[in-house]
């Protein structure tokens, strides 16, 4: 039986000799190929820097401490996410506000977004699911409205003067929307190169922004310097400069910095990145034309002011229920392939639950839950895997 995993990493040999040459250069930690994969994700996000850390967990955490996101303070999201998109929130002791997903929708409800801003909110975290960009019009409408509420805390704060985006672009690096590249869309973006993303490094993640008046690039990405590593004002390779020992600690800070040998593996994936970018398209292409006879609904990856990365293929079995989607996709696994949900509800995690989250509040995210199968997408699918995944999900789905 053919057997189809769900995401496997892509890793050619281009892949392992840019790693063995970052072993074999005598600097594995972060150093000059962490400054090359910079360069360039800024260079395609079409953005003035990037700054790389060890997931887009640590990204997402380092901006809200940047811009002093803190305790009497609320950040608001999805209640359709995964948990690193609100779990920041709980690591910067701030509090956690879900906003439900708009009727038939992945994306939140945008008029409940702009009812949940408060003179307490400081960020708000779309997400950009599936690698298809929210609708940052609205998203900003909803801000600009409220920008009387805003009470800045700090000097970053009042240079935005009203509250703060910050995209969980985890999915969407190379994304587009009305003719911009994610990452130049929201104030901050941050994404993923985890082993399951369209562009690894293994685990680790990129942060990019927009120009923020008053404020220096150089000092904001100083600020992810020091919290990243420790508080130390010199970085590994500055210190073995000849002579060069002595180093203050400015804080007692996290470490998550991103290694050379990590960002040898995302420069290698980078190159190929176009390619990758295409093959995702061409069998997203084959999945929509196989379904679009079935009681089905898939997210809209490609339109005219549009077009995704193509990162998930998510589709709704119309009509069913937990139970029936759940049967369909133990089914598949009988048949070798692997597939997904993409998410489950936070309300329905025991963590979410004790913070007193309810998914009797949320009746649209359960919605786009219960019926939710996510297909196999990378870049590895033969075009016979695909039409292996395509002729069993449609004998399966039409019983
Ligand atoms: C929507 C979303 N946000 C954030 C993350 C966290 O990414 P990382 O594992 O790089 O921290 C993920 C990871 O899967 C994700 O799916």
């Amino acid at each position: 039986m053919r057997n189809v995993p769900f995401s496997p990493p892509d890793i050619t040999e281009a892949e392992i000799a840019e790693v063995c040459d970052a072993l074999r250069s005598g600097w594995i930690t972060t150093g000059p190929r962490t400054k090359e994969f910079e360069r360039l994700i800024a260079m395609c996000c079409q953005t003035r820097t990037a700054v790389c850390l060890n997931s887009a967990t640590a990204c997402m955490e380092l901006i809200l401490r940047v811009l002093g996101v803190g305790p009497g303070d609320e950040v608001i999201t999805s209640a359709y996410t995964y948990t690193a998109t609100a779990s920041v929130t709980c690591h910067v002791g701030a509090k956690v506000v879900l906003v439900d997903t708009a009727p038939g929708s992945f994306e939140m409800d945008y008029d409940k977004l702009a009812d949940a801003i408060t003179e307490r909110t400081k960020v708000i975290i779309p997400v950009d699911l599936g690698g298809v960009v929210c609708n940052y019009g609205k998203v900003f409408a909803a801000v600009e409205n409220k920008r009387s509420l805003f009470r800045p805390a700090n000097e970053i704060q009042k240079a935005f003067g009203r509250v703060i985006v910050l995209a969980d672009a985890a999915h969407a690096f190379g994304a587009q929307w009305h003719g911009k590249m994610c990452g130049e869309i929201a104030d901050f973006t941050s994404f993923s190169f985890h082993a399951v993303k369209n562009l690894t490094t293994a685990e680790g993640g990129a942060l990019t922004w927009l120009p923020i008046p008053g404020i220096e690039d150089e000092w904001l990405y100083k600020q992810f310097q020091l919290l990243s590593l420790h508080g130390q004002n010199k970085d590994a390779l500055a210190k073995t400069k000849l002579g060069a020992w002595e180093y203050d600690i400015v804080a007692p800070n996290f470490k998550c910095n991103m290694t050379d040998l990590m960002a040898g593996l995302g420069l290698a994936q980078l190159k190929r990145y176009p390619e990758l970018l295409w093959r995702r398209r061409q069998i997203i292409g084959r999945y929509n034309e196989a379904l679009k006879d079935c009681h089905v609904q898939v997210l809209d990856h490609y339109g005219d002011d549009h077009s995704s990365s193509g990162h998930l293929y998510l589709v709704r079995l119309l009509g069913k229920d937990v139970r029936e989607r759940n049967a369909v996709i133990e089914e598949m696994a009988a048949r070798g392939i692997a597939c997904n949900v993409h998410y489950k509800p936070l309300p329905m995690m025991t963590a979410y639950k004790a913070l007193g989250f309810d998914i009797a509040d949320f009746p649209n995210a359960y919605d786009q839950y219960r019926n939710e199968v996510t297909l196999p997408l990378h870049t590895c699918l033969s075009d016979d895997d695909v039409n292996y995944v395509i002729s069993n999900f449609v004998d399966i789905i039409s019983k």
